[in-house]
């Protein structure tokens, strides 16, 4: 086990490198060679993202991918993602083109509304927490001016602030809920800091106001936000689902609904269905520098929400409309946070012709939409496996250090058989043995 170590934030950047070569590795001159493999030779460019955050080493590389033809209200976007997965874009692309031909994706943002908490102890009593609640209220908006000011002056800022009694679940546990529009800025920041001079004006108040004792715990804002809601959805008469891949588009739609109302009974189909979604979610997300830890944790939350988890996806078939939308919750930024900072963001967000928060909220429902589509579709088709070993067969390639004349071989043999590991394995090794 190695000797813990103090100091190491303070040490340079080489010297956090060798202290790691020298602590972990047999072979510290290939590790060295592999972590400065990754510097970007552009040092300013290098430097940007040292700085992201602390203790940088080197880079890890995604594929930045683009699934093109997705018509969204009548708008055509090249969706960029940043993904590893390999079948993922692939789907996403085919998805968006089964549905270019039928009409497109409809979207439509819901609500916009970001929530922060300020959480607190109180021993005294209710009523007069509610009387000094009421006084304070537009002390605390005051209070905030001067960093709501800009947010204001371009329609946002704080909507509303409650005092909930939370005392039921936890003994004199009170909170200030706040809600707040933050337009085109996922916000966290200007919540957070509004959230704290909150608490801080509160604890002033509180202190000649009332009799009990109040004690701040904590404010941060909330990455379940209910209220800030995006609706995608396709839509088609049954028999235009007919395809290369749907012979008999009536049973392909019965099938369909089937699996998503399972999904939507069922909480373990309903992780793995919506697990799908988030593959197409999290791509776009990270691709335009948005935080996919808070999405994710927020459209899980949602799923929840009927204290069952279930479906994002829902299927309806009436009067011959095949019917399939996502309603979720995405609490996304355009500018702020690494949107301004990351070339790559940057540049995904010109190649989605620069959107809006809600713009980039329908965009992102869109790719979950088309996602699970194409997910749901292999399932109750082909399998999932058809595709997905397609996808992985270049990865077992690499893995095998296949040549490119030995990829393009084996690539046109496997285009009609079976792709599984043992056979590209088997398949190699007889390349190899001719
Ligand atoms: C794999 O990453 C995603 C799927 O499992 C989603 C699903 O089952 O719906 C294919």
């Amino acid at each position: 086990m190695p000797n813990a170590i103090s100091g190491f934030s303070k040490l340079s950047k080489s010297e956090k490198i060798e202290w790691l070569l020298d602590t972990y590795f047999s072979d510290k001159e290939a590790a060295r060679m592999l972590v400065k493999q990754y510097w970007n030779t552009d040092e300013k460019l290098q430097k940007l993202h040292d700085e992201f955050i602390e203790n940088t080493i080197t880079n890890y590389y995604l594929p930045l991918g683009v699934a093109p033809n997705f018509l969204i209200n009548n708008k055509l976007f090249t969706v960029p993602m940043a993904i590893e997965e390999s079948s993922v874009v692939a789907a996403a692309s085919k998805a968006a083109k089964f549905w270019l031909d039928r009409g497109g994706f409809k979207t439509e943002v819901i609500s916009t509304e970001k929530i922060g908490q300020v959480h607190f102890i109180y021993d005294g009593n209710f009523e007069e927490l509610q009387s000094f609640f009421e006084i304070v209220k537009p002390k605390l908006v005051l209070a905030t001016s001067g960093i709501t000011k800009n947010m204001e002056r371009r329609g946002g800022g704080i909507l509303d602030i409650e005092l909930r009694d939370k005392s039921q679940d936890l003994n004199h546990y009170y909170q200030l809920h706040a809600t707040f529009e933050t337009l085109d800025a996922m916000g966290a920041n200007f919540i957070n800091s509004c959230l704290e001079e909150f608490a801080k004006t509160l604890k002033n108040e509180a202190k000649d106001r009332l009799s009990g004792d109040l004690e701040i715990v904590m404010s941060i804002l909330s990455n379940y936000v209910p209220n800030c809601l995006v609706k995608a959805e396709v839509s088609c008469p049954i028999p235009e689902l007919k395809s290369k891949d749907i012979s008999n588009p009536e049973l392909f739609a019965k099938k369909f609904k089937q699996a998503i109302t399972i999904a939507e009974v069922e909480p373990y189909r309903a992780v793995t269905h919506n697990k799908g979604i988030m593959n197409g979610i999290d791509a776009v997300v990270l691709a335009t520098g948005n935080d996919f830890r808070a999405v994710e944790a927020g459209v899980h939350a949602y799923a929840s929400r009927h204290g069952k988890y279930s479906s994002l996806t829902h299927c309806s078939i009436e009067d011959g409309l095949f019917k399939f939308w996502i309603e979720i919750p995405l609490a996304l930024g355009t500018v702020g946070g690494l949107t301004s900072l990351h070339p790559l963001v940057k540049f995904s967000l010109e190649m989605l012709e620069n959107p809006s928060a809600r713009d980039l909220m329908q965009i992102v429902a869109v790719a979950g939409l088309a996602q699970n589509f194409a997910a749901v579709k292999s399932l109750t088709t082909t399998g999932i496996q058809e595709g997905h070993m397609k996808m992985h067969l270049m990865n077992i390639l690499n893995q095998f250090e296949a040549t490119p004349e030995e990829k393009s071989m084996l690539m046109e043999q496997f285009k009609t058989n079976i792709v599984t590991h043992n056979a590209v394995v088997e398949a190699i090794e007889n390349l190899r043995n001719n």
